[in-house]
């Protein structure tokens, strides 16, 4: 029988099942798992782990007696757990960064901390542990303010304060009704950075790190950006905003000295380093870090980047990245986030979902990947979540994906499926402007 390498691929949405058909893409034959998975990616070949897991010590030990040669975490939540530090106990070769490291999610008064030490531009800051000195600093700073809580919440740990009532608000959310639970334990007012996201994904061997295509986010759940935050509804790459010359700034103020203060604080980084930058007009300047692929930007991405991603992310782990050769696509990526109704607040779960065999089999630029899907008793694919698909469309331009995207997105339905239907707007705004 041919060597397979094996590949466990941590995780269950639309990133992940992104990560699996890229590996998919590429010549090399691979026997794929994921754990927790999604009936997209079991529907492309991957086998679901159905063995107990209790802890991701459990998981490392599966994976050493299923022999698996790869392991690729897509959520923040195992790496700040500290799943990197469970697999290379036993010698397993895994794609993230040590629970030390991913502290760059985990804790912003880290990161926060991080980047005043070693001058890496980001907004001006405090942190506090109790609501009266955070009140003073208020007080004397004014409004508008971003207040955070420092831990990890989902996404939706960042208020945005244009009033003092705001602000307040939300310092008693955090410290007195303990909304955010620990996460909030400290607590960071930040400035409000006024100008345009991007998010710039790096991969980094601990030595050599390489820039995938840049692209943006749409965090709101509504058109306009308006409405509560989201895990972000849709993504494109390139996103035009970030031209070379920005991308140069963006690479030697915050890539470059982030991953250097990484290694110098003897955390050398190895994952993918996610840099969440705002647009200022005194430059660029980082919103946040995560330790992990971006979702919905992974979805937007990868299909343009076409390279063996089983030996680059390996390469990762090894600190050999800088053998690693891709090449990008031309034209453009776009990703519709398709949701529940009420979603990113209560929603339903449970709706027959229809037509994603007719997208999966149309046109080959377009992808449909999974998030909040499962089969119901009779096998039918229903929604099972809050962000239950990401259909993303190729096209030789930003405008050419916008429409295949969309004319895919209508080829679907759910009862109370709800999409933002301005997905690449500010991208094809700026392209027009030039
Ligand atoms: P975070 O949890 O830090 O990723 O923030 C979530 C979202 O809140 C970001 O994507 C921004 O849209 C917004 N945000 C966070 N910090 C700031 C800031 N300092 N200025 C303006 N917007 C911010
Ligand atoms: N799309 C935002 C995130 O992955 O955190």
């Amino acid at each position: 029988m041919e060597f397979l390498d094996s590949v466990l691929i941590v995780g269950g949405g639309g990133r992940e099942h992104a990560i699996l058909k890229a590996l998919l893409r590429s010549d090399r034959p691979l026997c794929t798992y994921a754990y927790p998975g999604n009936p997209g990616m079991e529907s492309d070949g991957c086998t679901i782990v159905e063995e107990k897991i209790s802890s991701w010590k459990d998981l490392a030990a599966w994976a050493e007696e299923n022999e698996i040669n790869l392991t690729i975490v897509g959520p923040e939540q195992p790496l700040v757990d500290g799943i990197v530090d469970e697999f290379r106990k036993r010698q397993l070769t895994i794609f993230g960064p040590t629970k030390a490291a991913a502290q760059i999610e985990g804790s912003k008064h880290f990161a926060k901390t991080l980047m005043r030490t070693y001058g890496i531009p980001t907004a001006a800051f405090e942190s506090f542990t109790d609501k009266e000195s955070a009140l003073k600093y208020l007080r004397k700073t004014g409004v508008p303010v971003v207040v955070k809580a420092s831990g990890l919440a989902a996404g939706k740990g960042a208020i945005v304060c244009d009033t003092m009532k705001e602000a307040e608000q939300a310092l008693d959310d955090m410290f007195e009704r303990k909304v955010f639970g620990d996460a909030a334990a400290t607590v960071i007012i930040e400035e409000k950075l006024i100008g345009e996201e991007a998010s710039v994904f790096a991969l980094s061997d601990g030595k050599h790190y390489k820039i995938l295509p840049v692209s943006q986010d749409h965090k709101p759940v509504f058109d306009g950006d308006k409405g509560p935050n989201t895990g972000g509804m849709g993504a494109y790459a390139p996103a035009p905003q970030v031209d070379a010359a920005m991308l140069a700034r963006i690479e030697q103020e915050i890539i470059a000295p982030t991953l250097a203060a990484m290694t110098k604080e003897k955390l050398p980084y190895q994952g993918l380093l996610y840099a969440g930058v705002m647009i200022t007009a005194a430059g660029p300047k980082v919103v946040e870090f995560n330790c992990r692929f971006g979702d919905p930007e992974t979805e937007a991405v990868l299909p343009l980047v076409h390279c063996d991603w089983f030996d680059a992310l390996s390469a990762c782990a090894a600190g050999r990245l800088a053998e690693v050769q891709w090449t990008v696509k031309k034209g453009a990526c776009v990703t519709v986030i398709l949701a529940s109704k009420g979603y990113p607040g209560h929603y339903e779960k449970g709706k027959v979902i229809i037509g994603v065999e007719e997208v999966e089999h149309g046109d080959a630029n377009v992808d449909i990947y999974h998030a909040g899907t499962k089969l119901n008793d009779r096998g039918e694919l229903v929604t099972n979540g809050g962000r239950v698909l990401a259909v993303s469309a190729w096209g030789a331009s930003l405008k050419d994906a916008v429409a295949t995207a969309y004319e895919n997105v209508a080829k679907i339905r759910f009862e109370g499926m709800q999409y933002r239907k301005d997905i690449a707007a500010k991208g094809l705004a700026r392209l027009v402007e030039k």
